[in-house]
C-alpha cells in the first residue's frame, strides 16, 4: 500500500514531465466468462531497466488491487480476493512498452474502471472502462401438462441484466400479456429469468 501512495504522489508532481502513459483503447466490453486484455503503452528507450519498473493496475471504484510489479517483481500479497488466479501480467511485452494486463473467465463484478498506473523514471497513469455483458444465450424451452390436454408453455434462461420476455405464435402477434414471468437470483449473480404461459 505505502509504495502506491508513493507512486500516486510521484504522478502528481510529474505533471509536466514527458513521461506518458497511453491507453490505446478507453473502453473494453466483454461477455461474462470470458477473457480480456487490458492495455496501456509507456516510453521504453533502448534496453528495459526491470529495476526500475513499478507497474500496477487497480479497480479504481472500489480501490481494489489487482496487481503490483516493484522493482521487476510480483506482488500478489496485497491482491484483492476478487482476482485471486484470475490476473496475469504478460511481462515480455514490457520490454515493448506495453503493460497488458489479462483477466481470465470475467466475472459480472469485474465491471468498472481500471487504473494502470505506471513508474519508469516519471510516472503516470491512464483509466480504462471494462464493460461485462452476459446475453441470455441458452433458452430452455418445456411444457407442463395442466390436464384436460391443456398445456403450460415455459422457457428459462441466466444473463444480466433482467430481460424482456415476448411471447409469440406462429404470426408474430404478441401473446406476452397472458404470460408470467419472474426474476429469481441466478448462479455467479446471473439473473435467472423464468416465465411461462398462459
Ligand atoms: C482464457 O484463458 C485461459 C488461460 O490462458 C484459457 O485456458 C481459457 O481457455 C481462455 N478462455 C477463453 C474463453 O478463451
Amino acid at each position: 500500500m505505502c509504495r502506491l501512495v508513493h507512486v500516486l504522489i510521484r504522478v502528481e508532481f510529474s505533471v509536466f514531465s514527458l513521461f506518458t502513459v497511453e491507453a490505446p483503447q478507453s473502453l473494453y466490453t466483454v461477455e461474462y466468462g470470458n477473457n480480456v486484455t487490458l492495455e496501456c503503452t509507456f516510453p521504453v528507450n533502448g534496453k528495459l531497466k526491470f529495476k526500475d519498473l513499478g507497474v500496477s493496475w487497480e479497480k479504481k471504484d472500489e480501490l481494489k488491487q489487482v496487481y503490483v510489479l516493484f522493482k521487476g517483481e510480483e506482488d500478489f500479497k496485497a491482491q484483492h480476493s476478487d482476482f485471486k488466479g484470475r490476473i496475469k501480467l504478460l511481462k515480455e511485452n514490457l520490454n515493448l512498452g506495453q503493460s497488458l494486463l489479462q483477466i481470465t473467465d470475467v466475472k459480472l463484478r469485474d465491471a468498472g474502471d481500471y487504473r494502470c498506473l505506471i513508474e519508469y523514471g516519471g510516472a503516470d497513469y491512464k483509466t480504462i472502462h471494462l464493460k461485462v455483458k452476459a446475453p441470455y444465450r441458452i433458452i430452455t424451452p418445456g411444457a407442463v401438462s395442466t390436464g384436460h390436454n391443456e398445456w403450460k408453455l415455459t422457457c428459462q434462461s441466466e444473463g444480466y441484466p433482467e430481460a424482456e420476455v415476448i411471447w409469440q405464435n406462429r404470426d408474430y402477434e404478441d401473446l406476452s400479456d397472458k404470460a408470467n414471468t419472474r426474476y429469481e437470483s441466478g448462479s455467479d449473480n446471473l439473473v435467472l429469468c423464468k416465465s411461462n404461459w398462459p
